[in-house]
């Protein structure tokens, strides 16, 4: 106590002030200035962040598949080609009041036991706040190589017995927000839609359970 009483103007008192600054703490004041003023930095930004969090309140984006069909799901066993058909309605909702959303690009990639079996891209469009854009009508149809190990080959057979699919679908998005006048720059999230459709028999439709989907962490 008595001590920095005998020395006045070392240490941290003699921060930022250049009169109090001697030769032997100028380097100490120097870094103690610097570190004040990231610290205020920091504060400061933590401030501004928190007041545009509460001003914006971010409120993630809901992705449905309301509707699916498949007319088509055949695994032809010797040269691993599977012919497909399946078409989807999607429902995308921006439940954000002050945030509209640039979807720049959505690319819809279908898979089976993890191979990947189609893909599509959706016409860019920019979603207004409080509002739900219906996408419908995504067919993804034809053949493609699907490689299933045994587990995949039984999972397979095990649908086919059962006469539903489980197929993931994924959305690969590349979205901007727009607040007023400003806009962000990119986002990249993945959605996540793990499909169970019923198979339709002869046109007969079969029902589908609507189903949501999820942020997936790459
Ligand atoms: C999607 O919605 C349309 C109506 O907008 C409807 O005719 C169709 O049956 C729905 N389902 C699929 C899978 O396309
Ligand atoms: C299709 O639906 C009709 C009426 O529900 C039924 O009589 C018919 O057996 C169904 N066909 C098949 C192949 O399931």
């Amino acid at each position: 106590m008595s001590n920095s009483y005998n020395h006045p103007g070392r240490g941290s008192s003699c921060c930022c002030n250049p009169l109090k600054c001697c030769c032997g703490c100028i380097f100490d004041c120097l870094c103690t200035c610097i570190y004040q003023i990231i610290c205020t930095i920091l504060v400061v930004l933590a401030i501004v962040a928190i007041v545009l969090f509460i001003f914006f309140r971010p409120t993630p984006v809901k992705f449905n598949v309301t509707d699916a069909t498949l007319t088509q799901f055949d695994l032809a066993t010797p040269n691993d080609n599977l012919h497909y058909n399946l078409a989807m309605n999607l429902s995308i909702r921006n439940p954000n009041k002050r945030l509209s959303i640039y979807y720049d690009n959505i690319e819809i990639r279908a898979l089976y036991e993890g191979q990947r079996f189609a893909s599509i891209t959706l016409k860019p469009f920019h979603q207004r706040t409080k509002t739900t854009t219906n996408v419908d009508n995504i067919v993804l149809s034809g053949q493609n190589l699907v490689l299933l190990h045994n587990k995949g080959v039984s999972k397979y057979n095990q649908d086919r017995g059962s006469g539903v699919y489980h197929i993931d679908v994924d959305l690969y998005l590349r979205i901007r927000f727009k607040a007023s006048l400003f806009k962000t720059s990119h986002f990249k999230p993945k959605i996540h839609c793990d499909l169970k459709v019923p198979l339709s028999v002869d046109g007969n439709r079969t029902s589908f359970s609507p189903t949501t989907c999820h942020l997936a962490w790459h």
